[in-house]
């Protein structure tokens, strides 16, 4: 086991170590030698030692260079050494981390990282976090928790008596929702077609005055904090007072936009949104840990645990079952089994600290507004107001646009993605990565500037 974890060391320091030096998508040859790997299973053994050099050798050379200083692709961050080291030792520890009764050190570490996260966001101190996949699983979650809440409020018993003749609820969201939000709509039954969609402004910022004049209750309100094209949020502070009343619960998706609030240069953005009752964010996105990494936060830890708590009589709990605000994830996460993914997160905050995470944040929106005035001023048109890590650049008409993303993905240096805003094509970079420094910027604003100019 010694010399095949060292290999593995090895292999995954000298991986990050040349990642700088080869494009960030890989080549076609690489991803064709993975058709090498796709073989019967075969009957025999084979070394692990073997496994790992024939993972490496054919399966390394074709992944996207996610974790290095170029990748502006969705919205990506790459993973702090602490939290990859902190990971490694945790997957030896192979603890199944959904009680402390299965894994006191795990929880422990995830229970510190929640209360951390939670003071980093300013959220109530009476909220309640967990551990989920990411953004998607945690929108889901909350969700779920809503759903249970405003039933309760409304005199039914969701969890026993089910959907079936249940008060039909109103769900509320901004035209700018994000698909993972309709995704948790349709799997909690609460109907996508029925979505009551506000409509947003150029920003995609939702349009308080344009909410409708009643939210009839039992009813949730999903609000965004970080637009996934332009990073901008919503008016939290006009919208969540004229929504919340007896009733009404009030979600926020802030998948990255969120940790705004850890920085006071930025925290203005999302002035407010701790009004909410739940939120939901990432932390392999701008907290910089590995996949998969998010987290769920509700305000109201009962309504939270009778939507996904269970129980059964092989589990053996620990006393303080039932105690709202005691963490067992098996309590306030879908998952039974799971890995503690809250240690990467632990080790990341610790290693950076309250400055080196404000820094992390703000210094990934400054990269972004260098990239704007750099391609701004070669007369590329910046299509939104650069407020956060995101810019949307276009070079022309849509088919040229393309054209210079393709150009810009084939060339290498960095890799940033298309996307289509207000019906218009652009390429999306996506600042959020710790590793990226201000060379890796004028590297890539020169990359973009080459493919504009070829094309
Ligand atoms: C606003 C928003 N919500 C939700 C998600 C989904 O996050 P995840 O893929 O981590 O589940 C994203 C991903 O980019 C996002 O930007």
């Amino acid at each position: 086991m010694r010399s095949l974890l060292q290999d593995a060391a090895e292999r995954a320091a000298r991986y990050l170590e040349t990642l700088d030096s080869r494009p960030v998508f890989p080549r076609r040859d690489a991803i064709d030698a993975l058709a090498r790997l796709d073989h019967a299973l075969p009957d025999t053994p084979t070394d692990p030692a073997a496994v790992l050099a024939l993972m490496d050798e054919v399966a390394s050379p074709a992944t996207t260079a996610m974790a290095g200083r170029r990748y502006f692709g969705f919205v990506i961050g790459g993973s702090l050494p602490a939290s990859v080291a902190a990971n490694m030792l945790s997957v030896a520890w192979d603890n199944a981390t959904a009680m402390r009764t299965s894994s006191p050190a795990g929880i422990k570490l995830e229970d510190i990282a929640l209360k951390w996260a939670r003071d980093l966001l300013q959220l109530p101190p009476e909220s309640m976090g967990a551990f989920v996949t990411g953004a998607t699983m945690a929108n889901f979650t909350a969700l779920a928790a809503a759903r249970h809440a405003v039933l309760e409020w409304a005199g039914w018993d969701l969890e026993f008596d089910g959907m079936f003749g249940a008060p039909p609820i109103t769900v509320v969201a901004g035209e700018e929702v994000h698909a993972s939000v309709l995704k948790g709509i349709g799997m909690l039954g609460l109907g996508r077609n029925r979505l009551i969609k506000v409509p947003t402004d150029d920003q995609g910022r939702m349009r308080a005055d344009l909410l409708p004049d009643t939210i009839q209750a039992p009813a949730i309100v999903i609000l965004q904090a970080g637009n996934v094209n332009t990073g901008a949020s919503d008016p939290f502070e006009q919208i969540i007072p004229r929504v919340k009343r007896d009733g009404v619960w009030v979600h926020v998706d802030g998948a990255f936009g969120l940790w705004a609030a850890a920085s006071p240069r930025l925290e203005h953005l999302v002035k407010g949104v701790q009004l909410a009752d739940s939120w939901a964010t990432d932390a392999h996105k701008w907290l910089n840990v590995p996949y998969d990494s998010g987290i769920v936060f509700t305000r109201h830890p009962a309504a939270h645990r009778a939507a996904v708590a269970q129980s059964a009589a092989y589990y053996m709990r620990s006393d303080r079952v039932g105690e709202p605000a005691f963490y067992e994830p098996v309590d306030y996460t879908p998952e039974t089994s799971r890995r503690g993914r809250g240690i990467d997160a632990w080790a990341a905050m610790l290693s950076l600290g309250k400055s080196g995470l404000i820094d992390l944040f703000e210094r990934t929106c400054d990269h972004a507004q260098t990239f704007a005035a750099a391609l701004k001023s070669c007369g590329f048109e910046i299509i939104h107001e650069v407020v956060l890590n995101q810019v949307m650049v276009r070079f022309g008409d849509d088919q040229h646009t393309q054209k210079v993303i393709q150009a810009v993905q084939q060339e290498g240096t960095m890799w940033a993605g298309s996307t289509v805003w207000k019906g218009r094509t652009a390429m999306r970079i996506s600042v959020s990565s710790w590793a990226t420094t201000a060379d890796d910027v004028e590297r890539s604003i020169d990359a973009i500037i080459r493919a504009a100019q070829t094309i």
